[in-house]
């Protein structure tokens, strides 16, 4: 049995997880995302800093929550991208600096791969192909999985602008809701009626593209409605009902061209996640259009939903146990990652 070390460092979370055979053996993680939010995004030198000062203390907690000593690692999966180039570069150096020093295999891990790999750790092995939604703050794409050890990651669509959780956020700051923005609209939105302003569904006319995203037009609609209504907190504005309906416009879409990229590419299996996979209208209409569909829906539990290290050890375990290469110990940090 080989214990896999997996590191994330590709946003603001320094993460470092232990899997062994599929099975998550301990996660720790720190995130410098206090630090950005006086800049109102997150800022690559900062977020690199974070990572040089919480890398090692993060894998020391991920080894001693699963009491392990680094003797006991026999693999290290590191994100390689995509990402922020300087945030990225920080584990990437941890990572081939451990498996040079421990003597053991290194694997540069696709982040997006990671994402979809988590759901293995709680619901088991993934079928031979599924497609992949990944919704977060960071990312908004819809992927075409294969064997995680043997295919590339094919990235069917992302989004032109702002990602689906970016959107939740700005939103919320038009409507005062506070910050994280995505579950403040969750929760004034059970009180609204979705059908209550109809917000455009972006990118959704048959000559746009299938699978792509884009949220920036929508959230500039929001702002004119709200605008034209009184602006935020004006007697025009019923909050719960534009929260409702601008939930209801990004799960449609999302969900929409999510299960067509299943049904288009013969796919049963579609996994949800990021931190948008806790949205309730996202989930509930996932499942309905998936299971009118036919479709089988996977998603992982909120705490492997976000950026974290046992998602990366999840895709090297997977590596390991198919017998593939190692990495090069002079991979370089690719912030696009190949497509
Ligand atoms: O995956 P994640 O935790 O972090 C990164 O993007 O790195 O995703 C965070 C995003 C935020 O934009 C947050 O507003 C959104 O996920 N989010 C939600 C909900 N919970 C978190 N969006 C909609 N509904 C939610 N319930
Ligand atoms: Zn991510």
């Amino acid at each position: 049995m080989t214990v896999v070390l997996g590191i994330e460092t590709s946003c603001d979370e320094t993460g470092a997880g232990l899997v062994a055979e599929g099975h998550l053996l301990s996660d720790a993680l720190s995130s410098s995302m206090d630090e950005h939010a006086r800049f109102g995004g997150v800022v690559p030198e900062i977020a690199a800093r974070a990572h040089l000062q919480a890398m090692l203390p993060v894998v020391r907690t991920a080894l001693e929550r699963a009491s392990l000593e680094p003797g006991d690692v026999g693999a290290v999966a590191v994100t390689a991208g995509p990402g922020l180039s300087t945030a990225v570069q920080v584990g990437l150096a941890a990572g081939k600096a451990l498996a040079f020093g421990l003597g053991v295999p290194l694997y540069g891990v696709h982040h997006l791969a990671g994402h979809a790999a988590a759901d293995v750790l709680e619901h088991g092995p993934l079928p031979q192909r599924s497609v992949a939604l990944v919704v977060s703050g960071g990312h908004t794409s819809l992927l075409l999985l294969g064997d995680l050890a043997r295919d590339r990651v094919v990235h069917l669509g992302d989004t032109a602008d702002d990602a689906a959780g970016e959107a939740f956020d700005k939103v919320a700051r038009i409507l005062g809701l506070p910050y994280p923005g995505g579950p403040s609209i969750d929760r004034a939105a059970r009180d609204g009626d979705p059908r209550a302003i109809a917000f455009p569904r972006p990118l959704t006319r048959p000559s746009d593209p299938p699978y792509g995203f884009s949220f920036s037009g929508l959230k500039t609609a929001v702002a004119r409605w709200v605008e034209h209504h009184g602006g935020p907190g004006g007697d025009g504005v019923a909050v719960a009902d534009v929260a409702a309906s601008f939930q209801e416009a990004v799960a449609d879409t999302v969900t929409r061209k999510a299960v067509a990229a299943c049904r288009d590419h013969g796919v049963d299996t579609l996994l949800v996640v990021g931190g948008v996979a806790a949205n309730s209208r996202v989930r509930a209409l996932a499942e309905e259009r998936c299971a009118a569909a036919g479709i089988e829906l996977r998603v992982p539990p909120m705490r492997l939903c976000t950026d974290n290290g046992a998602m990366i050890a999840a895709v090297g375990d997977a590596l390991v146990r198919a017998g593939a290469p190692a990495s090069p110990l002079g991979l370089g940090a690719d912030p696009s990652a190949p497509l």
